[in-house]
């Protein structure tokens, strides 16, 4: 296993379509791990395709509480939901350290392949559905930001480059 580099706004992958996952090859199956090893290691609590360079359509989450409850996705996609929407403040590790309240179905239910190959179905609520649609939002050249309003993407960018340009000058110093 190997920690990967996680790529950040203003990257252009992350606003490109990954593709669908022919087959879960090893490679596949290793992406997976590293992704899921490269989360952990972030604090995060998943991680697209996009994210690391690859234009698969792979995902990882874990929103387990107290133990780790790793979920490994291929070719992810949101087969039916709640007509009802939570508000919910997310991050991203692609938007580092700013966070900002984002409406989201409250319940959905995912269909996806997992490492192995096979076919499942998961219906979830909470802070777990709401992963699977970060998630699956990355996969489509989606961001958290994109369902904020005009002013207050602007004010969140605003926020990162002011904190960016600081952090380079007291690397400098
Ligand atoms: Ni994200």
């Amino acid at each position: 296993m190997s920690k990967l580099q996680v790529l950040e706004i203003p990257h252009p992958i992350l606003r490109e379509t990954a593709a669908h996952v022919e087959v879960v090859t090893p490679e596949i199956q290793e992406l997976l791990s590293d992704m899921l090893e490269t989360m952990y290691a972030t604090n995060g609590v998943g991680l697209a395709g996009n994210q690391v360079g690859k234009l698969l359509r792979v995902v990882v989450v874990d929103c387990g509480d107290e133990k780790p409850d790793p979920i490994k996705m291929v070719n992810p996609e949101i087969i039916s939901h709640s007509e009802n929407k939570i508000l919910h403040s997310e991050g991203c590790l692609s938007v580092p350290r700013e966070y900002a309240d984002v409406e989201r179905f409250e319940t959905v239910t995912v269909r996806y392949l997992d490492e192995n190959g096979k076919e499942q179905t998961r219906t979830t609520d909470g802070l777990l559905a709401i992963a699977f649609q970060h998630e699956i939002d990355h996969l489509d050249g989606h961001l958290f930001i994109d369902y904020l309003s005009q002013l207050k993407r602007h004010r969140l960018l605003k926020h990162l480059e002011k904190r960016r340009k600081k952090e380079a000058q007291e690397a400098e110093e």
